[in-house]
This record gives C-alpha cells, sequence and structure tokens, in this order.
C-alpha cells in the first residue's frame, strides 16, 4: 500500500471513530446537518406544517421560517398539504436525517403516538406547534406552545350572549367549523358551546366543515343557505372561511352585518377589513407569530434545559369600533 493511501485511510478511520465517540457522547445520534461560518454544528430544525389553508397559516410558516433565520438554525421545513400521513412522512424523514429537534403543528389530534415514540428512541426531542395532540402519554413531546382554543371559543360566544341579551328567540345559528378532527374546531366548538347553549333560545341549525379554507367557507355557506331562510348568525372558526361565507351571503341578496350577523376567529387583515366595513361583528385573534418563541423553546430543548409543559400564546378580542384603528397595525 503506497503511503498516501495509508495515510487516506488513517484520516477515514479517525474520522469514523470520531463520528462514532460523537455518537456515543449524546448517548443516540451523530448530528446532523451544516457547519456555520466559524466551523460550529448549527442546529438542525425539523419542522412539519399542516399546509397553507389560510392567511393564518401562511403567517404562521413565515414567522418560523423567519425566526429560524435569525437564531442562525438550519430549518428543514414541510408542507403537509393538510394530510396526516404527509406528516407523518416528515418526521420520519427528519428521524432518518437525525435532526436536532423536531416540530410539528398536528393536523388532527389523533394518532400519532406511533411516530413519536420512532423519534423518541432515536433519541431526538419534539415540541409541538399551535395545534396539540392527543396522546396518553406525555413524555412523547417535550413542550406545546400555542393559543388556548376553548377560551377563543368561549370570547365568540361571549359576544353572541352578549349581543342578542334582549332578543327572545329563537336566534338561529349557522357553524363554519375547522378540519374535521382537529383541535382548534374540536376545541373552538365546545368553547363557543359551553356558554352559548345555555340559553335554549339560541339553537346550532347548521354545522358543517370547511376546513379552514375560503372556498370551501363559501360552498359550505352557499349550501346553509339554501337549505336555510333563517339564519341570524354565522359563527366560523376561521376568519378565512368568514370571508367566503361573506361572499355567498351577498351572491344571495343578503347583507352580511345586518341580515346575518359574523363572529369569527384568528385576525387577519381581510378579517379587519370586512369588521371596518360592518360585515363581522368582532374577531378573536388567534396569534400566529410565534416563530420567536419556538426557536428559543427550541435552543433551551436541544440544550436540555427545563421547558414549561404548555406555553401560551398571547391575543386579544377586536370588535367592530376597534377595527378600522386596528387596521393599519394588523402584520397578518
Ligand atoms: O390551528 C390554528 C388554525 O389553523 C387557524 O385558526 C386557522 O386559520 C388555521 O388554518
Amino acid at each position: 500500500m503506497s503511503r498516501s493511501i495509508s495515510r487516506t485511510l488513517g484520516a477515514v478511520a479517525v474520522a469514523a471513530a470520531l463520528t462514532v465517540s460523537l455518537a456515543a457522547c449524546d448517548g443516540k445520534k451523530a448530528p446532523a446537518g451544516s457547519a456555520d461560518a466559524g466551523g460550529q454544528h448549527k442546529l438542525v430544525f425539523g419542522f412539519s406544517q399542516v399546509g397553507a389553508e389560510s392567511g393564518w397559516r401562511s403567517a404562521n410558516s413565515k414567522s418560523i421560517q423567519d425566526a429560524a433565520k435569525a437564531a442562525g438554525f438550519e430549518l428543514k421545513f414541510s408542507d403537509a398539504q393538510q394530510k396526516q400521513e404527509n406528516q407523518i412522512a416528515a418526521i420520519r424523514s427528519f428521524i432518518q436525517q437525525k435532526v436536532d429537534v423536531i416540530g410539528f403543528s398536528p393536523v388532527v389530534t389523533t394518532g400519532w403516538d406511533t411516530v413519536l415514540k420512532e423519534a423518541k428512541a432515536a433519541g431526538i426531542p419534539v415540541l409541538l406547534t399551535d395545534r396539540a395532540v392527543d396522546t396518553q402519554d406525555k413524555t412523547l413531546y417535550k413542550t406545546f406552545i400555542g393559543s388556548d382554543f376553548v377560551k377563543e371559543g368561549n370570547s365568540a360566544g361571549q359576544w353572541l350572549v352578549d349581543a342578542e341579551k334582549n332578543a327572545t328567540g329563537p336566534v338561529n345559528i349557522a357553524e363554519l367549523e375547522g378540519t374535521t378532527g382537529s383541535a382548534p374546531a374540536i376545541d373552538r366548538k365546545k368553547g363557543f358551546d359551553d356558554v352559548v347553549l345555555k340559553d335554549p333560545k339560541f339553537k346550532v341549525i347548521a354545522d358543517q366543515s370547511g376546513d379552514f379554507t375560503r372556498a370551501k367557507g363559501k360552498e359550505v355557506m352557499e349550501a346553509f343557505l339554501k337549505a336555510h331562510k333563517d339564519i341570524n348568525i354565522l359563527f366560523a372558526h376561521n376568519d378565512d372561511m368568514a370571508v367566503g361565507a361573506i361572499q355567498a351571503i351577498e351572491e344571495a341578496g343578503l347583507k352580511p352585518g345586518k341580515d346575518i350577523k359574523i363572529v369569527s376567529i384568528d385576525g387577519i387583515k381581510d378579517a379587519f377589513q370586512a369588521m371596518a366595513d360592518g360585515k363581522i361583528e368582532e374577531v378573536v385573534e388567534c396569534n400566529p407569530l410565534i416563530g420567536p418563541q419556538i426557536m428559543d423553546l427550541v435552543q433551551k430543548i436541544h440544550d436540555k434545559q427545563d421547558v414549561p409543559d404548555r406555553v401560551l400564546s398571547k391575543e386579544g378580542v377586536f370588535t367592530k369600533d376597534q377595527a378600522a384603528a386596528e387596521l393599519p397595525n394588523r402584520q397578518y
């Protein structure tokens, strides 16, 4: 064997040994990803996003991408197009690539235990963002950052109770639900019902999923209007569906804000514009701009620091009379 070949093989052996010893150091895996300009290992964060179904979601994705860049992380971002199987495949791919931390916003609440156990077995910590999972084993993820969806439903319901306090009833409600089986759809419905259905004058006469999209919101509202001539209130689980429903209401020759009063959730600019135009009564804010908080948690988890089990995002509630003044301040 020539001296240069033997030197090369020697270097390969050292590198291999170093990799093994690094793997042995953290007990589970060799580090993945690239190095920064100083040759330091960059933290690699694998994130599986629900999709791009709403203005809220687009703002959330941008916040995560911008914050990961600002934190100097390598972000592996995957869009699941609202499909759980795509999220499971993305998480498995992150495990294979040995990322440092995995984050995801689960499209639905159930069916995650198997893949979360795979991440745990690989020694890769997981954090949940925006939406919760339904599992008995709370050790499968480190923390969950996001809104209190039940409280959002309570706020929407409270607006209705206050607005219709003098009505003798019946007050007929149509409800455009979010994605079936998703945490916000389940919790917002519960929060709203808990407050509103205590009084029998309130009746939910139409109730269907619009999948959190503008197009489906419009389509489902058209069907509601064909089947029911007596809708007084629309509760939309998000603003995009409310905006789609407004188009359907107007095309049916009715006036949103007068013939049908609307309350919805998120706080996107289009909904603030609709409020300023008198077409939506109240918007309950759900804050998507949680990228910086997520990166802070990712760093802490990676550094094996303690993090709270649950981190709540801060949000407000806005009514029609505040809309015009607030519109220029909206960031999404
Ligand atoms: O999980 C948050 C919800 O998901 C937002 O309210 C909705 O717009 C989005 O699609």
